[in-house]
């Protein structure tokens, strides 16, 4: 499996660094635009290589799309970070561009490959390169859900003092402050609904915390996180390389599921070699269907803006 990931920064080089330690991919090719910069993150990875336990071939290239030839998935993270204070939607301006242009040069070199799209706001970038690219549904999907729902777990653990291995939970809806939809109803830990052990407050206080997960990073570090957006970048990319049909929340282009037409958003979804293997429609109460059909209606703006 050839692996091409977009954007050398934290996020990128964090992605590649995960994938490699994974040991699933052949080759990742890390691809920046500035001069020197993804062969220096390329081979202070491959420094590791012995370290670390992996055969996987990190290589790094300078725009060069042509090293990304035949790639079987491929991570777009490049674009601007937020900056603390920031909303994801702001990056707008500059990012679509970005998008447009790398999802443009990945195709000319590999016309078969599933796309993953991290940059944001994300579920925009999403839906352009679906609007840019024309591919099928199932080979463009955007990381969101996977991150949102793995600080999730993280808060869930905290509230219930125990390891996030202990508990499961998903978040569905935009990847925003506001539009996330930690599905809190449906939370468990070791199979028992997480209401079981906190509070109806202290759970709202871990939705809330979840909801701003990315933004409390970015204050806190001054840009945004790059680990656990690499590790789920990572476990998506696994997931199409072992095609396992795990199931991902993941911004998917919806045809009326969920009552939804012409947008990516957060659902839940089966990933596996053909990239979204199906999406799957949980039951949601109509508390949660309402919220996502705000969610919805606040990423319906943001392409407005494209
Ligand atoms: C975050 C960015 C990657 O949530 O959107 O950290």
């Amino acid at each position: 499996m050839k692996v091409t990931v977009v954007g050398a920064g934290a996020v990128g080089a964090s992605c590649a660094e995960y994938i490699a330690i994974k040991n699933f991919a052949s080759e990742v090719v890390l691809v920046d635009i500035k001069e020197n910069f993804a062969e220096g993150k390329a081979m202070d990875l491959m420094q590791t290589a012995s370290l670390n336990g992996f055969d996987t071939q990190i290589i790094g290239s300078t725009n060069d799309y042509s090293k990304t030839a035949d790639s079987d998935v491929a991570v777009i993270t490049s674009g601007i970070p937020r900056k603390p204070g920031m909303t994801r939607e702001e990056l707008i301006g500059i990012n679509a561009g970005i998008v447009k242009d790398v999802a443009g040069k990945i195709i000319e070199h590999s016309p078969n490959v599933i796309l993953i799209v991290v940059s944001n706001p994300m579920d925009t970038m999403t839906y352009l390169a679906h609007k840019e690219l024309g591919l099928p549904k199932n080979r463009i999907i955007g990381m969101g859900g996977a991150l949102d729902s793995a600080r999730f777990k993280y808060r869930l653990a905290e509230a219930l003092e125990c390891p996030a291995s202990d508990v499961d939970g998903m978040v569905i809806g935009g990847h925003s402050d506001t539009g996330m939809i930690p599905l809190t109803r449906l939370a468990t830990r070791n199979s028992v609904p997480v209401s079981a052990f906190i509070s109806g407050e202290r759970l709202e206080e871990v939705k809330e915390a979840t909801k701003v997960g990315g933004a409390t990073l970015t204050k806190m570090l001054g840009t945004s996180a790059w680990y656990a957006p690499g590790a789920a970048v990572s476990a998506m990319v696994q997931a199409i390389a072992q095609d396992s049909k795990k199931m991902f929340p993941c911004s998917c282009k919806l045809e009326g599921e969920y009552g939804l037409d012409d947008i990516c958003i957060g659902v839940p979804a089966l990933i596996g070699r053909s990239g979204i293997e199906e999406i799957v429609e949980i039951g949601l109460d109509d508390a949660e269907k309402e919220k996502l059909q705000e969610s919805a209606d606040a990423v319906r703006k943001t392409n407005g803006l494209l």
